[in-house]
């Protein structure tokens, strides 16, 4: 295996505080409805958290695809054709990645994640499964463009986004995801992206505030997060997860709920929350066929291929980048 140097995009003030996190979380708190982005969940401990969501009985997202990436193997690998750098935005350690390599023989693999020791482990372990394939993970925010690996530059790219992660964003921003990453692939790129489908809201609530209640601790880390990182005060035992369908966006909304009024201090800054406000954490968008379609071809990617799992409850699309045009 080869493992490149694991280049750091991520900018530190002099304390090692993360100044793009420091400042989502200012800016968000002072918002009239609070929120934090939800990119900011996976620090290592909330990294591990995902990890144990994906493994819920109420999480149907992970196994759905992954039955999909099992159960089509080969035709995906038919439409992809081998010797593609695979892209991983936001790399996870689940077994998809192994299934969709093992599928496709690629060249290279690039895992782009901003959650640095996590990704390093995560594509340590993964070199070791796959003798001979280099490996070049990258530390980065993949909401910009991203400079890859001198070792990948001439090599024809898939982009590989699975999870739904699409979701977290609204339209605007997938958008403009899209399109970043259409640029970070290069002409003639493959995108094969996870896209959550429209659903019952009874199924869809469970999903996000299961029984166990690991996906409240894992919204809940983030203030534990932001008390550690940012020198806050926040009262965390003062806070409930709670999971809402927001029914005009087609989405499921994480909030944390204050149980009381509440202030305190971050970085400095003071801020006050009365009983029941929210600091919104999370969207995640659910997709239709056409609603998916509709977000790829604004991003420019033109579908290919999609494919459901037995319940149709999660699709996974294959689609190509598209030059840019303006008749119809
Ligand atoms: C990793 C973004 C796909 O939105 O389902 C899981 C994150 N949040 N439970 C999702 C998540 C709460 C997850 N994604």
């Amino acid at each position: 295996m080869t493992t490149g140097k694991g280049l750091k995009l991520v900018e530190r003030d002099a304390d090692g505080v993360d100044l793009a996190f420091r400042a989502d979380v200012l800016a968000g708190l002072a918002e009239p409805q609070k929120a934090v982005p939800a990119r900011w969940f996976y620090d290592d401990a909330g990294s591990r958290l995902f990890e144990d969501i994906t493994r819920l009985p109420e999480y149907y997202l992970t196994r759905a695809e992954t039955e999909i990436l099992r159960g089509r193997a080969e035709e995906i690998a038919g439409l992809i054709g081998p010797g593609r750098a695979v892209v991983e935005f936001g790399s996870g350690s689940s077994v998809k990645t192994p299934l969709l390599l093992s599928a496709i023989a690629p060249s290279a693999y690039v895992p782009l994640d901003i959650a640095g020791d996590f990704l390093r482990a995560a594509a340590a372990e993964l070199a070791g499964k796959f003798a001979g394939l280099p490996v070049y993970p990258v530390e980065a925010d993949f909401m910009r463009r991203v400079e890859l690996p001198a070792e990948v530059e001439g090599l024809p790219k898939l982009g590989f986004f699975p999870g739904s992660t699409i979701g977290n964003m609204i339209a605007r921003t997938a958008t403009d995801l899209l399109r970043s990453m259409r640029e970070t692939l290069g002409e003639g790129a493959l995108l094969l992206i996870g896209m959550d489908l429209v659903k019952d809201e009874g199924t869809l609530i469970a999903a996000y505030d299961d029984a166990a209640g690991v996906t409240a601790r894992f919204n809940l880390n983030l203030l534990h997060r932001i008390n550690r990182e940012l020198a806050g005060d926040i009262p965390v035992d003062a806070f409930a997860h709670e999971a809402r369908w927001n029914d005009p966006f087609a989405r499921i909304e994480m909030h944390l709920v204050a149980q009381q009024d509440v202030s305190f201090t971050v970085s400095g800054q003071r801020f006050a929350m009365t009983a029941g406000e929210t600091i919104h954490t999370e969207n995640s968008h659910k997709f239709t066929k056409r609603s998916g379609q509709m977000l790829l071809a604004a991003g420019g990617w033109e579908p290919r291929a999609r494919w459901t799992d037995s319940e149709s409850r999660f699709a996974l699309v294959l689609a190509e980048a598209k030059p840019p045009r303006s008749a119809p």
